[in-house]
């Protein structure tokens, strides 16, 4: 079950983990609207979402994303959203740069706050608490007798999606979370590094808010696979080829729902499927974070560079790409992988970005430190609801 994201107001929904950062921010008075300007380091959904958020708070929004990330995510940026744009060096794997313009900003202006999604507890939170609950509410109602929840599978950018895992681990403990990456980028996998197209995920680091503990197994997704698939699910001649094997028009009519990654999250979900040996009674969920209407400027220059799509090639791309998924460049996690991971935290986020060695080890060994973070938003909510008594704006609205 692949759950959409396009219909969110951005048309991701990244906008609901940028309100999980904003709203603790704003209710506690370390975020002050009428002064601050709100930053947002992202590769482009996360820095939308929260430009939209400042937009509707009438406050002044810089997000800054890689140069190379897709024209559409700068085409929002400036006309929807009225955003500053810092456009940072390189593409979708360059984060360093990202968080090198972070410091830079922090030490030369006070009239800033960085809501960096990489380590902002806010955003894991608000994926726990709504995409979580979620995927429960919608497993419940396609259950039958015989249904398990098997899986759970997030790509991981700054690892907030993944943590509706740790709800789902919750209620159903023998679940598997299933965290998914670029091949080109296989920091999980094989502590790897490298450019790749899955626009959104795989940053060459490990997020300081990924429970990584809480991961059962990682694939590693070709993204010329995703690219191809992005053309068969969004050209004409894709389209018709799809109908000629007995795809139904209402699932055709329904793929171009899936961006880059999800189409990722499609194929992760089916090499988990069949590693697992799972059955037509395990249900797996995914999320497809944005859709194909962030990425028809890559569709553009499929065509340019590779030529006009054909049902020859709708073929080919469907029997490599799709059907012939399986198993390879994956792995399940024991514990000491899982430590392994969770051990290359230490070069971003100690040496470089200023964390406390205490803090690194807290989050493996302290057993309450994930629950603590994941509950906060019930002190949350309370200090909302006497944010809105105390200024009376509800009530005139
Ligand atoms: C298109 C896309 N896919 C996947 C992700 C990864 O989500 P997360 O950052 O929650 O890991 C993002 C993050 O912004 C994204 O923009």
């Amino acid at each position: 079950i692949l759950m959409v994201g396009k219909w969110f107001p951005t048309g991701a929904h990244k906008v609901g983990a940028a309100y999980g950062c904003l709203a603790p921010r704003i209710i506690t008075g370390e975020f002050d609207p009428d002064y601050h300007k709100a930053v947002w380091p992202s590769t482009g959904n996360y820095c939308r979402g929260g430009a939209f958020d400042s937009k509707i708070m009438d406050t002044e929004a810089i997000a800054i994303l890689p140069e190379e990330m897709s024209r559409e995510r700068f085409e929002w940026l400036r006309d929807e959203a009225e955003a500053t744009v810092i456009a940072t060096p390189g593409s979708e794997s360059n984060v360093k740069e990202i968080y090198d313009k972070c410091w830079e900003l922090r030490e030369t202006r006070d009239d800033v706050v960085i809501f960096n999604q990489f380590d902002e507890f806010g955003n894991a939170a608000w994926h726990y608490n709504i995409t979580g609950s979620a995927i429960e509410e919608i497993y419940d109602l396609v259950k039958t007798d015989k249904s398990q929840l098997a899986a759970y599978v997030s790509a991981t950018g700054s690892a907030g999606t993944i943590a509706a895992g740790d709800y789902l681990r919750t209620k159903f403990p023998f679940l598997k979370v299933v965290a998914s990456e670029a091949l080109q980028c296989p920091t999980i996998l094989r502590n790897g590094f490298g450019a790749h197209r899955i626009e959104g995920i795989g940053d060459k680091h490990i997020p300081w808010i990924h429970n990584v503990k809480n991961t059962d197994a990682v694939t590693a997704i070709d993204d010329e696979d995703t690219m191809r698939l992005l053309r068969l699910f969004n050209e004409k001649e894709g389209h018709e080829y799809l109908k000629s094997i007995g795809v139904s028009d209402e699932t055709i009519k329904n793929l171009p729902l899936m961006g880059i990654s999800s189409i990722g999250n499609l194929l992760s979900a089916i090499k988990t499927a069949k590693y697992f040996e799972m059955n037509a009674d395990d249900v797996i969920f995914t999320v497809a974070t944005d859709s194909s209407a962030m990425y028809l400027s890559r569709i553009d220059e499929l065509r340019k560079e590779r030529g006009n799509y054909s049902e020859l090639q709708a073929a080919k791309d469907y029997e490599k790409c799709l059907a012939g998924q399986v198993t390879d460049n994956m792995r399940e996690l024991n514990y000491q992988d899982r430590r392994a991971i969770h051990n290359l935290k230490y070069f971003t986020w100690v040496e470089q970005q200023a964390k406390d060695i205490h803090d690194l080890e807290a989050l493996w060994y302290d057993r309450s430190v994930w629950d603590t973070m994941f509950h906060q938003v019930q002190r949350w909510d309370e200090l909302i609801t006497e944010f809105n008594e105390r200024t009376g704006l509800l009530k005139i609205l």
